[in-house]
């Protein structure tokens, strides 16, 4: 069963302090397309780390679906653990401020470590995030993004597995949220 957003915008306005009436949705990736991709990018990586045992690190909460949709289609054994970084707020922009609310309980020195992110946009959080996980001295650090979003990138961030490159918008669904809202619609949108 699909959601209408548009629904979901006129159930939800009621509590809510934003106005979304005039907010456009387009529906940008489906969740047929996310889980084909998925399935791509963890063949990749399974590859890549055959006779290693891989400690994913989601970034919390946007990459929860993501990382755990990764996994299950990897054909390696692996971990997982999570980190929680805040940094947005409600608004639409990164305010360039990152703090580490949570931090990651594996020890994973001289493991071979694989980030995940939901979506890397300006950097700016990967950039205060991989320091502090290379003082944990895993064997390597690889970065994974659901979304590689080029256009407001202040940050020069290798992205070593991408899910999707998009130029522009700003996007919820499938984790990503507005002010922590619409992370659980199975597809992505684009808000305009
Ligand atoms: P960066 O620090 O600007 O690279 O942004 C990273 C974080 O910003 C992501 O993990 C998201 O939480 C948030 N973000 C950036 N772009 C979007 C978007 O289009 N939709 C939802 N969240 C976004
Ligand atoms: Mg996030």
């Amino acid at each position: 069963m699909s959601i209408d957003p548009s629904r979901l915008q006129s159930m939800e306005m009621g509590t809510s302090a934003v106005t979304e009436k005039d907010v456009h949705w387009q529906m940008v990736i489906s969740r047929d397309t996310i889980r084909e991709r998925i399935r791509e990018v963890a063949r990749e990586i399974s590859e890549d780390f055959a006779g290693k045992e891989p400690v994913f690190i989601g970034v919390l909460n946007g990459a929860v679906f993501f990382l755990g949709d990764l996994v299950r289609e990897m054909t390696i054994p692996c971990r997982i653990d999570f980190i929680k970084a805040a940094s947005y707020g409600s608004e639409k922009i990164s305010s360039g401020h990152v703090r580490l609310t949570k931090d990651m309980e594996l020890d994973v020195r001289g493991k071979p470590l694989i980030l995940v992110e939901d979506i890397v946009d300006t950097g700016l959080t990967l950039k205060y995030i991989l320091p502090m996980i290379e003082q944990k001295s895993p064997a390597l650090v690889r970065v994974c993004a659901l979304i590689d979003k080029r256009e407001r990138r202040q940050e020069e961030i290798h992205i070593d597995y991408t899910g999707f490159r998009v130029e522009s918008g700003f996007l919820v669904g499938y984790g990503l949220d507005w002010g922590e809202r619409y992370r659980y619609l199975p597809d992505i949108y684009a808000l305009d």
